[in-house]
């Protein structure tokens, strides 16, 4: 049933996701509530001094975040409960000489970003935001930017040009028919210095200070709940923003936790992983280590303590598509969070990290579900079995199920994202069952 308490929960999701227009933006909201329940920042170009309870947060670039409070116990008594997502979603992002016009228009060229459902970027109010370089007295700064007015617009072909999309679906050559539109205003400026002063202004900089930068397309829609009990929510980047907000949110509700509590929030997944910042790369083992003191047999031990709950969206059953789906493993929206298995490991679960995040949701009195992809469909894959084998520890992955995963405009249930949230409070607050 639709609570007060879980509609908050999801509200607050929302909220997050809209104040969250690009990684670097979700990576700065996060630090921003660390910082008002006491977190503090380590940098790792300095050194660290950690006691007992102290709760602190890493960042690598500007995308990626690992907080972490230090639990009462010794490190290889009790080791790290960690919960991993990403912190990224698949779209469009400019290109570095991206303004340029096109007989009247000025238009935007755009790289894809990941695997995003493109047809669903059409006819949307989008806009821009991501970070900037600029240079001014001699130094380099970096400023977050974000258009809040709809910018910029993939606009659809008629369908008197276009007959059979409704046969043959929705489908753009994605060097040429991507460019986003602009303005059809043709001035004295050139393109170029047209778009770099809509970033100078945005930026309160000069055009001439602008370096580069990292700029992302998003939705303006703002998030909303829907059905007649308002038991859904539809917002972007549910995937994966969903999973960092519970995360996020489980890591500040946590006190005087016995063991070391750990998020990781890394860029990146939406494109294999594989950067400084990623999941593949060296950031978890770097603070991890640090955290142990570089005191290796210490580290390794407690490593071998671990428990990691890898979030990340799973796919919910959709009534409309019943062949897309493993007939015996349809998760459903608003049944609680699904453990994702797969024996080529594309998932990091086995029978034990499921039997203890089982354990874990009888002891948070939270349903859960068995997710497994079709035999004769490729399986999408998730950070879980990458910080698995970086790491050596035993990982579960799990998600909450939504409809139209890696659209602009996904799909989750409302309960879902409140059983999440109560699941990874249990696992940070308590041990993890042993299996003997
Ligand atoms: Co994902």
């Amino acid at each position: 049933m639709i609570t007060p308490e879980t509609a908050k929960h999801a509200q607050g999701l929302l909220d997050f996701i809209d104040e969250s227009p690009s990684p670097w933006h979700a990576v700065a909201m996060m630090e921003k509530q660390l910082l008002e329940k006491g977190f503090t920042r380590l940098e790792e170009s300095l050194a660290w001094s950690l006691r007992p309870h102290g709760r602190h947060y890493v960042i690598r670039g500007g995308s990626s975040l690992i907080a972490f409070i230090l639990g009462s116990k010794p490190l290889p008594e009790s080791g790290f409960h960690i919960v991993g997502a990403h912190t990224d979603s698949p779209g469009l992002r400019l290109k570095p000489r991206a303004p340029h016009q096109t007989e009247t228009m000025m238009r935007l060229a755009v790289e894809v970003y990941g695997g995003p459902i493109l047809a669903t970027f059409s006819d949307r109010d989008l806009s821009l935001a991501g970070r900037i370089c600029v240079k001014s007295d001699a130094t380099l700064h970096s400023r977050l930017i974000r258009f809040e007015q709809p910018l910029v617009r993939l606009t659809n072909l008629a369908i008197h040009m276009n007959r059979s999309v409704n046969e043959d679906g929705l489908k753009f050559n994605k060097q040429n028919e991507l460019p986003l539109l602009l303005s059809s205003l043709c001035d004295a400026e050139s393109p170029e210095q047209k778009f770099f002063r809509l970033v100078a202004d945005m930026a309160e900089c000069k055009p001439s200070d602008i370096l580069s930068w990292d700029l992302n397309v998003y939705d303006t829609q703002k998030g909303s709940f829907w059905g007649p009990e308002l038991e859904f929510i539809a917002d972007s980047q549910l995937d994966n923003l969903s999973s960092c907000y519970a995360g996020l949110i489980a890591l500040l509700e946590t006190e005087a936790p016995e063991n070391t509590c750990v998020d990781a929030f890394f860029d990146h997944e939406e494109i294999g992983s594989e950067s400084n910042r990623g999941a593949m790369g060296s950031f978890i083992s770097d603070v991890l280590e640090r955290i142990a003191d570089a005191d290796m047999p210490r580290y390794k031990q407690a490593l071998a303590r671990s428990f990691m709950i890898s979030a990340d969206a799973a796919h919910a059953y959709h009534p409309n598509f019943p062949n897309a789906y493993e007939p015996l493993h349809r998760i459903a929206v608003n049944q609680g969070p699904a453990i994702k298995v797969n024996a080529n490991q594309r998932y990091a679960t086995d029978s034990m990290t499921e039997a203890k995040f089982i354990e874990l949701c009888r002891q948070a009195d939270v349903p859960y579900q068995k997710y497994s992809h079709r035999t004769d469909l490729a399986c999408g894959s998730t950070i879980g079995p990458m910080t698995a084998a970086r790491l050596g520890i035993p990982t579960v992955d799990v998600g909450c199920p939504l409809w139209a995963m890696h659209s602009i405009r996904e799909s989750a249930g409302v309960l879902d994202q409140a059983h999440l949230l109560s699941v990874l409070k249990k696992f940070f607050a308590e041990p993890v069952a042993q299996i003997v």
